[in-house]
């Protein structure tokens, strides 16, 4: 497969039915921590209230054009917390820390928050890998909903991005 050209972009209204069918397949919803299913309703719910919160952005992962996914970040005081999803035939070639890259780069020129991180379900194995790529470290473990999750976190360092 030849190799896309990846790029982000901030999420809009007209993004919400690809992020369902992004956010609805059964590898999604076993790598959250809820685990439920989502309706259509409840995600436009969501997706409409996530567009209008200052303190979360979502970004849309483009390649040749096509929507491969989302990341979205919840900006606390000194830190944001990141989540990631791709669609179905866009993992396993690297798209995803590549763009946890971009998104976290983005949000430091956007924000200077330069600390981030991430919850990982112990046993989503690509998640993991694909956070250490990305240059986040797993830094001990915790419980969310019931379930075990690795704590991975990242600092940007002044140098390492194009930040003015
Ligand atoms: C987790 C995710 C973002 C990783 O992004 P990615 O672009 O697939 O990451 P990579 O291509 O770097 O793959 C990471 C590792 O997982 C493996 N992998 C990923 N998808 C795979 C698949 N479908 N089948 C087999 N291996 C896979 C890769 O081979 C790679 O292993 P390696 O480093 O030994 O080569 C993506 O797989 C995804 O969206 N998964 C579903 C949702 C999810 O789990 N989100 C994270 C919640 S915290």
């Amino acid at each position: 497969m030849k190799k896309k050209s990846i790029c982000i972009r901030p999420a809009k209204t007209d993004d919400c039915r690809d992020v369902f069918v992004i956010i609805s397949d059964p590898v999604v919803r076993q790598a959250t921590f809820k685990q439920r299913t989502i309706s259509w309703d409840e995600h436009q719910r969501w997706f409409q209230a996530a567009l209008k919160n200052p303190d979360r952005l979502l970004f849309i992962i483009v390649g040749n054009g096509n929507t491969l996914g989302m990341l979205r970040f919840d900006i606390q005081k000194k830190y944001a917390d990141v989540s990631i999803v791709l669609n179905k035939a866009t993992r396993g070639h690297g798209y995803g820390p590549q763009s946890l890259q971009l998104g976290c780069d983005a949000i430091y020129q956007l924000t200077e928050i330069s600390n981030y991180r991430a919850y990982v379900r112990t046993g989503n194995i690509s998640s993991y890998k694909a956070f250490a790529k990305a240059g986040f470290v797993h830094k001990g473990s915790t419980t969310i909903e019931g379930a075990e999750a690795g704590i991975f976190v990242y600092t940007i360092a002044d140098s390492t991005t194009n930040a003015v």
